[in-house]
């Protein structure tokens, strides 16, 4: 069974997706710890009403990127956690993970990648005006929403979308994708 830690920075929807297909049975992993990057997040509290670790960072605490790295590394090591799932960290992974975890960091995004990599994709979706958009399943690099992809799924945009209704539409994609992918993942390639 893979012992996973999960990093986020928000409200954790995709966090709790990932909850609650483990406690349905449909995803294959434990949930060691969570790992928070902004101290009043929303997804700390979902974390604590699962009953789930957290290690929770002010980035600005610390003297750069590697220092903090270390730290998330130390408590990683500690919980026995052997992958690291992405949900919502509003963060690059620097060369300190990337050294330890290469190779077993996903993350989730949402648009059709390599199509609008970054901040925002739903606006530069809005903004490019397409009509077919998506959800990415991909491993981390170094780059910014560089690595392999894993899985994607499409997300039509109609006439008088809004980012609120674009989102919302990503999202419900997005909590069905990410946990059928990790499962599919951790069954057939023994992580
Ligand atoms: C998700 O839609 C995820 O795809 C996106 O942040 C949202 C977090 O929502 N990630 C990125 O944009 C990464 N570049 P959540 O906190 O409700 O899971």
């Amino acid at each position: 069974m893979r012992q996973i830690a999960i990093f986020a920075s928000g409200s954790g929807s995709n966090f709790q997706a990932l909850v609650d297909a483990v406690q349905a049975g449909t995803l294959k992993a434990n949930i060691k710890l969570l790992v928070c990057d902004q101290p009043g997040a929303f997804v700390i509290h979902r974390a604590q009403s699962a009953g789930i670790p957290t290690f929770v960072f002010r980035a600005k605490d610390y003297e750069n990127k590697e220092a903090f790295e270390g730290e998330i590394k130390h408590q990683l090591e500690a919980a026995g956690v052997d992958f690291i799932v992405l949900a919502g960290y509003m963060r690059l992974i620097g060369h300190t993970l990337l050294e330890s975890y290469g190779g077993r960091i996903v993350n989730i995004h949402p648009s059709l990648l390599p199509s609008f990599p970054g901040k925002d994709a739903i606006g530069q979706a809005l903004e490019a005006g397409v009509k077919i958009t998506g959800v990415t399943v991909h491993y981390v690099d170094a780059g910014m929403d560089t690595g392999e992809i894993i899985a994607q799924d499409i997300v039509r945009v109609t006439t008088g979308e809004t980012r609120e209704s674009l989102q919302d539409k990503i999202q419900h994609v997005e909590h069905h994708l990410y946990p059928t992918t990790l499962n599919h993942l951790f069954l057939t390639t023994g992580y």
